[in-house]
């Protein structure tokens, strides 16, 4: 009979393997090209319902078809109760149908196998906060992070303050083989030098007066990533130790008498350039090496004002809540927001829009609600004729509305900024629609001073 099933199954591509008793087919439960097992209910001294609960228990992925004789249909029945497939009725005197259950139960098979990988996927995919943007360069960013989902390089993640580096290394780490494990971000920049060492590499009790304890956070993050944000700061003697943790994968936590094996992938940010501070010899050449495998450089955002819209709406919603009275953004708002340079990147776009919100009457965010408070200097970036698709209308306004702020609602002086009389200043106003608060004007600037301020604004 076993013969006659495997020529069945072969007959339609699968490969089988034989069995005469549990004992016979155990060693080959744990081979996993094993999809279906088909048993038999009397197998000798075992019964074939343990077996079917065995491999339930062990491997609950395979399917199990019973086989079994004419007239013992209830006990096919109790497998299928405790999880078995199918079941087929002795003797065969129809291959086909042995065929037909034999696939559906693989169909099956593969059905669930899919569907695991997909819960997998969107289980990681959850767990990565959202990352926003369109603009060619987080497309090639995207597309890079995606592309080291198998690997476990360090990373070497390079941009100004606020690009979104804490964000990039997070994606990278959640998507990376080592998911399940922790990510423990340090930031190097804020820990003095007499503490990071413990801090990174651990301590044993009484290493040093008052020492307690503790394992460090290479051992923390053992099997996941360490972030080191703000590596450039590490102190000379820590960089000495960090290339050695690196190099031999473990760690000697201070007054320990032997190291400690480590699984580490580190991911660094920098705002500074780290290649240049080699040069200079305040890093390490060869630790810049160990963690520049990959190298991410995230662009500022007034490199990427694309994205700026996408962002501005993505941060309207994320702080959105019940008793939010903005629902959106009016178009000169957001050219306003496309036009500024954005010192502190995404981070700072963020805040301006979240404390917009706290502040504006809604429903809608227009350009008073936006509180840019810029250095003078900044203001010269508005006038910047740049390829932006912005009306000049809407640069006017910003104009005005810019000189205005910045010259604390003196008429005079804003129009002095902007290089125009006052009655054209008015006139202007009048037709964007600007009330200025309610004050008279006074006759004379205040403003010998504002205008060597400001003298220079008006660029382009
Ligand atoms: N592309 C993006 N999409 C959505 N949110 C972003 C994006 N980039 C940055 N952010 C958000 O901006 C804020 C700053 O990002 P993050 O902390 O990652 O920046 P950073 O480069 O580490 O800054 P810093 O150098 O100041 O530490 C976070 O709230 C982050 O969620
Ligand atoms: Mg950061």
């Amino acid at each position: 009979m076993l013969r006659s099933l495997k020529r069945i199954l072969e007959r339609i591509g699968y490969q089988t393997t034989l069995a005469e008793s549990v004992a016979e087919a155990e060693p080959h439960l744990a081979d996993p090209r094993l999809d279906v097992v088909l048993v038999d209910l009397l197998l000798g001294s075992a019964s074939g319902l343990e077996l079917l609960e065995q491999i339930k228990s062990v491997r609950p992925e395979i399917e199990v078809i019973v086989m079994t004789g004419h007239g013992s249909i209830e006990s096919a029945v109790g497998c299928i109760q405790r999880g078995a497939f199918d079941y087929l009725e002795k003797p065969f005197d129809d291959p086909h149908r042995i065929q037909t259950t034999v696939r559906k139960a693989i169909e099956r098979r593969s059905l669930v196998r899919r569907n695991r990988q997909l819960e997998d996927e969107l289980r990681a995919r959850s767990s990565i906060p959202e990352f926003v943007g369109k603009s060619p360069a987080m497309r090639i960013l995207a597309s890079k992070i995606h592309s080291l989902r198998h690997n476990e390089s360090h990373v070497l993640i390079q941009g100004e303050s606020g690009t979104g580096k804490e964000l990039v290394a997070y994606a990278i780490h959640s998507s990376s083989p080592r998911a399940s494990g922790d990510f423990v971000p340090v930031d190097c920049g804020a820990l003095p030098e007499t503490i990071i060492e413990s801090e990174l590499f651990g301590h044993e009790k009484g290493a040093f007066t008052g020492a307690i304890g503790a394992p460090g956070l290479f051992r923390i993050a053992n099997r996941g990533t360490l972030f080191l944000d703000e590596i450039g700061e590490i102190p000379p003697n820590v960089q000495a130790k960090l290339l050695r943790a690196l190099q031999h994968k473990e760690v000697r936590p201070l007054g320990a008498t032997s190291p400690v094996p480590i699984d580490i992938r580190v991911i660094s940010a920098t705002h500074r350039d780290l290649a240049a501070m080699v040069d200079e010899g305040g890093f390490r050449a060869d630790l810049f090496y160990r963690l520049n495998v990959v190298r991410i450089v995230i662009p500022p955002l007034r490199e990427r004002r694309g994205d700026i819209p996408l962002l501005a709406h993505h941060f309207l919603h994320k702080h959105t809540d019940e008793n939010s009275r903005v629902d959106g953004i009016d178009e000169q708002a957001l050219e306003l927001l496309i036009a500024s340079d954005w010192p502190g990147n995404v981070r700072e776009l963020e805040n301006t829009i979240e404390s917009a919100m706290a502040l504006a009457p809604g429903p809608r965010l227009g350009i008073s609600d936006l509180a840019l408070n810029r250095p003078a200097s900044r203001s010269t970036s508005v006038f910047v004729p740049t390829a932006l698709p912005i009306s000049l209308d809407a640069y006017e306004r910003c104009a005005l509305e810019r000189a205005l702020a910045d010259c604390v609602g003196d008429v005079t002086a804003a129009a002095r900024v902007l290089g125009i009389g006052r009655s054209t200043f008015y006139r202007k106003l009048g037709k964007h629609g600007i009330v200025v608060g309610g004050r008279a004007q006074p006759d004379r600037s205040p403003a010998a001073s504002t205008s060597d301020r400001y003298g220079t604004t008006r660029g382009g």
